[in-house]
């Protein structure tokens, strides 16, 4: 017979848990037999503590098993996704999905919501007016089949504990932890029915990973617990020491996504882009993986899936357009070479257009300097905008002071 205490107090003992006495936590939890302060002990525990590699696989196991896990049979292309350990300005899944789709893959794509100071693709994706990223399971099957890509939130039939543990994470700090991070993203992967998966580990001040040493530990990690559901996985690690490409927010990132999916990226978030298409048209058996990217983005079909998974959701795109009311523009108070703290910044995005109480569609920051850059005194840096003058103006005095330091 479980007892929830005595775990949370053998993990705090360094002990591993059993399958049984996981899938009894992850479960009860699930089931509102356990409270959220409850359950953020036993996290709390996890992350000071660890679990190893047999606990992180019963771990994953127990999220994939709290729903269903996609089967596509009869389908002519290979079964990939992308994900990545989170970052801000990140939208390079809104970009490589489609790209992957026009290359002949089928991407079953769940996604999450804001984690920490990180942007969540789901967040972003519901800025369009219509999207309804929680559908069913049966409608995700079909809008793979007939669009090649379909990207929906974690659902009451698809990974919902981890739906439940990721938002409890968020709040409670316990984010970095391998062991969550592994079973909250490989959870999600493997439920959805993918052969492979590429995954961009982000490393800096923006990352929850600070270097390369940890990333590879993670990388390993992660495609571990992938073979040992009969899922290949290859990583690469990224910089997060600044936002990606030129904006962070909501409605703006589909802005900048859709203009990247047309050719007019840049260059940073391209990067990013094809050396992980690259890594994912390797695992379908592809030649010239990145002559093939770049075909499908000048011959607009990479944009064609996009708009036709958008419309497949309910999305309107000719609803998409950034119309903020307020913004405060940042300036370099003084001659420097800049370097961002990305980590603070994207807490301040994530309060204006979400965290502050209501959602702001129209919030975000756009970056006119990258890491290095030598700024004069009066050089605009960065403009803060949204509806709400007042978060504007509360954002601008969370960053402001990091430029001084500049
Ligand atoms: N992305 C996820 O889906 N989960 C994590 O824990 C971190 C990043």
């Amino acid at each position: 017979m479980n007892n929830f205490h005595s775990l949370v107090q053998n993990k705090n003992n360094s002990q591993a848990h059993t399958n049984d006495q996981i899938s009894f936590i992850v479960n009860s939890y699930l089931q509102n037999k356990i409270s959220d302060s409850e359950m953020t002990k036993w996290l709390k525990a996890v992350y000071e503590n660890g679990m190893n590699i047999t606990e992180t696989v019963f771990y994953t196991n127990s999220i994939i098993q709290s729903g269903q896990r996609i089967v596509f049979d009869n389908i002519d292309g290979f079964i990939i996704d992308k994900h990545s350990t989170g970052g801000v300005g990140d939208k390079v899944s809104l970009i490589l999905g489609p790209i992957l789709a026009a290359c002949g893959c089928y991407v079953p794509m769940i996604v999450g919501r804001h984690l920490g100071h990180t942007g969540g693709t789901l967040d972003k994706l519901e800025s369009i007016p219509g999207y309804d990223g929680l559908i069913s399971s049966k409608r995700f099957k079909q809008i793979v089949k007939d669009v090649g890509i379909s990207i929906i939130g974690q659902t009451d039939e698809i990974c919902p504990a981890d739906r439940k543990i990721y938002m409890l994470r968020g709040k409670t700090d316990t984010v970095a932890s391998f062991p969550l991070i592994c079973g909250s993203i490989m959870g999600k992967k493997i439920a959805e029915g993918i052969q492979g998966l590429v995954l961009d580990i982000k490393i800096g001040n923006g990352a929850f990973i600070k270097d390369a040493k940890e990333a590879n530990k993670l990388g390993q990690l992660l495609a571990t617990i992938g073979s040992n559901f009969n899922v290949e996985v290859n990583y690469i690690n990224s910089d997060m020491n600044q936002p990606l490409g030129k904006y962070s927010g909501l409605l703006c990132e589909i802005i900048e996504s859709m203009e990247a999916l047309q050719g007019r990226g840049d260059d940073d978030l391209m990067k990013v882009v094809f050396t992980l298409g690259e890594l994912a048209l390797n695992m379908a058996n592809q030649n010239s993986p990145t002559d093939k990217m770049k075909k499908v983005i000048s011959d607009g079909s990479a944009f064609e899936i996009f708009k036709k998974m958008v419309r497949s959701h309910g999305g309107n795109l000719n609803k998409v357009k950034l119309s903020y009311k307020n913004y405060i523009d940042i300036f370099s108070d003084k001659d420097c070479i800049l370097s961002y703290n990305t980590k603070k910044l994207g807490d301040a995005i994530n309060f204006i257009t979400i965290l502050n109480g209501d959602i702001d569609n129209n919030a975000g920051m756009q970056f006119y300097k990258k890491n290095g850059d030598y700024l004069k005194k009066g050089d605009k840096i960065c403009r803060v905008f949204g509806d709400e003058l007042k978060n504007i103006e509360v954002a601008s005095a969370m960053i402001s002071p990091l430029f001084n330091k500049c």
